[in-house]
């Protein structure tokens, strides 16, 4: 009798263990389509286990709803994970970029924790630079492998405006420590801005100095490049951590103060040592002076869809594709406004290349200069940076920089079309980026040719009349422009002048009305320092005057181009021009209406 008891539960227990056996068997289906596991790094916490210090390193699994509940669900049928008899069917690895498992999860449910697993690092000690994930389900033997990530936390760059008091004296902090260290040190204040430019005056040329790029598609790559660098010197400078760079949203029309300086950098403090404040500015922009509406609209440029255009033509986003070169003209319509517009109105040592660097607002204009670019581009339609083939020389050229510890560092076009991926930054209202190709030839045909020799552009306003010829009143192909060649200056001008084609008799001038083309303006190197740029050309698109001015049956044979000087205006919106020691001359060589 109890034999056969002890003989009939041994077959229950073993029938039982069987038949669960079979029955998770049949039951364990296998998902032959699921996506890969999308991976992005968090952040990084620091804590404490028995009075030793680690760094965790945060990641997540953004796609993790849509993998069904099964697959993590307990699997005793498959071998333990350690002492865990009842360990999810799917494990999950972390693996290095030499594809050595660094950490993983196994624990039943693993799909709870999708959104926060991690490794960790004895405190001080350096991550693997890049890491991905492995999901493992060891059911049906299928391996699912992720993205890889950086393990360098992403860092938010942000609107001046919201800067709190704290971060505003770590920017202050950064500046006075780098101006503290000497001019030759790569990671001082002057050497920084001695890389952008400098005058013969400042000493020998040491290394990278005078490298701005301008006046080609290199323009926008090696910004991005000097910002990234300097932000890394900055950072370490102020002693914060987390510190990056604010950027100055000029363009923001909801709000009617966008266009002054920011306060905390017209704000000299009582004792005069705000960093942020330098004199060498115009006064009225110093005073709470308004930028002009045409020096911050930047419609027109984002309305271009081709990122770079032929040698010799600006009528792109990022410049012509040439160079590099440091004062090459024609600048793209980008960089003309609101870049170039911007040096000019702020004035003083933002109105040449080899000070600009030196007051604090270049990298607040220039952030923000470096975040249109990103919004131009996740505006789509065919907008996108060079892509190999034609974009080769813009890819794979090498510009020269410092990193925090002064060591001499390089960075290619290549490396820095991701500021997320590869140079670990965004904006904090960046929009996800859309990429596609495009591409564009130009045939040029002159219709009007004008040799402006003997006639001077002051601060008063001028029209030039041109007779086109050579164009039927059908319908013409290709883009009308207008072109300004051997344009010299005999000093640098503060302000701007704004374009207007066939401008009414009378009519005051308003850049939002279809008579304005565009800004001419000169950042740019001093003259008396570098005589050989001392030359420039100008180009604007007149395809919306045209197009326009035909509609309203206002277009004729003559066109006439008028240049209106403008400048940074008063608190309270008055045009103000303001009297510069030494007013500058404009000498324009030829002008031109060309269809391309
Ligand atoms: Cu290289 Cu805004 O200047």
């Amino acid at each position: 009798m109890k034999k056969s008891y002890l003989y009939l539960s041994t077959f229950a227990v073993v029938f039982f263990v069987v038949c669960h056996f079979f029955i998770l068997e049949a039951l364990a289906a296998c998902f032959p389509d699921l996506p890969s596991p999308q991976l992005t790094f968090e952040r990084t916490e620091d804590y404490e286990v028995r009075g030793r210090e680690f760094t965790r390193y945060r990641m997540s699994i953004a796609n993790a709803s849509e993998y069904p509940e099964e697959l993590f669900a307990a699997a005793p049928q498959l071998p333990a994970c350690g002492n865990n008899t009842n360990s999810s069917r799917t494990w999950l690895d972390i693996l290095d970029n030499t594809d050595r498992r660094i950490y993983g999860f196994c624990a039943a449910n693993l799909q709870n924790v999708l959104d926060r697993i991690w490794f960790a690092r004895p405190r001080g000690e350096a991550p693997p630079p890049r890491v991905y994930v492995n999901l493992r389900d060891r059911e049906c033997d299928v391996t699912l492998t992720s993205n890889d990530v950086s393990t360098t936390p992403v860092r938010i760059r942000r609107n001046i405006s919201d800067y709190s008091d704290e971060q505003l004296n770590a920017l202050r902090t950064g500046i006075e420590v780098m101006q503290s260290r000497s001019d030759t040190d790569p990671t001082s204040w002057i050497y920084q801005a001695n890389i952008h430019g400098a005058f013969a005056q400042d000493g020998t040329p040491q290394p990278a100095w005078n490298s701005c790029q301008h006046g080609s598609w290199h323009f926008l790559a090696w910004h991005r490049m000097y910002l990234y660098y300097f932000e890394r010197i900055l950072r370490q400078a102020s002693g914060d951590p987390n510190l990056t760079l604010p950027y100055w949203n000029y363009g923001d029309t909801n709000n009617p103060n966008a266009r002054q300086i920011p306060l905390p950098y017209r704000q000299p403090s009582n004792t005069g040592d705000n960093p942020l404040y330098v004199t060498n500015r115009s006064s009225i922009m110093n005073n709470g002076g308004l930028l002009p509406e045409s020096a911050v609209d930047h419609s027109v440029a984002f309305a271009l869809t081709n990122f770079s255009s032929p040698a010799g033509s600006g009528q792109s986003f990022g410049g012509q594709r040439s160079g590099p070169g440091h004062g090459l003209s024609p600048h793209s319509v980008f960089e003309g406004t609101p870049h170039d517009v911007l040096h000019v109105n702020i004035g003083g040592w933002m109105g040449s290349f080899e000070r600009a660097a030196r007051d604090p607002i270049f990298w607040l204009h220039h952030t923000n200069i470096d975040r249109l670019w990103e919004a131009w581009l996740a505006q789509g339609n065919g907008r996108s940076n060079p892509t190999s083939g034609q974009g080769d020389p813009w890819l794979n050229e090498t510009f020269t920089f410092f990193d925090e510890t002064g060591a001499t560092v390089t960075l290619t076009g290549a490396e820095i079309i991701h500021t997320i991926d590869q140079l670990n930054y965004r904006y904090d209202d960046q929009p996800s980026q859309v990429e596609q190709a495009s591409s564009r030839q130009i045939d040029q045909k002159v219709l009007a040719k004008k040799n402006m020799k003997d006639i001077q552009l002051k601060d008063e306003p001028l029209s030039i009349t041109l007779q086109l010829a050579g164009e039927t009143h059908e319908l013409v192909k290709g883009d009308l422009i207008l072109d300004l060649e051997d344009v010299q200056v005999d000093a640098l001008p503060l302000g701007h002048y704004e374009i207007y084609v066939n401008l009414p008799e009378g009519e005051e001038p308003n850049y939002k009305s279809e008579y304005y083309v565009g800004n001419m303006s000169f950042f740019g190197p001093a003259k008396t320092d570098s005589p050989k740029v001392s030359s420039r050309s100008f180009k604007f698109s007149l395809a919306e005057v045209e197009k326009r001015l035909k509609k309203n049956h206002q277009w004729s044979d003559e066109v006439r181009v008028t240049f209106i000087k403008t400048g940074p205006k008063s608190p309270s919106g008055q045009r103000m021009i303001e009297k510069m020691a030494q007013p500058a001359t404009v000498q324009i060589g030829t002008m031109k209406i060309v269809r391309e």
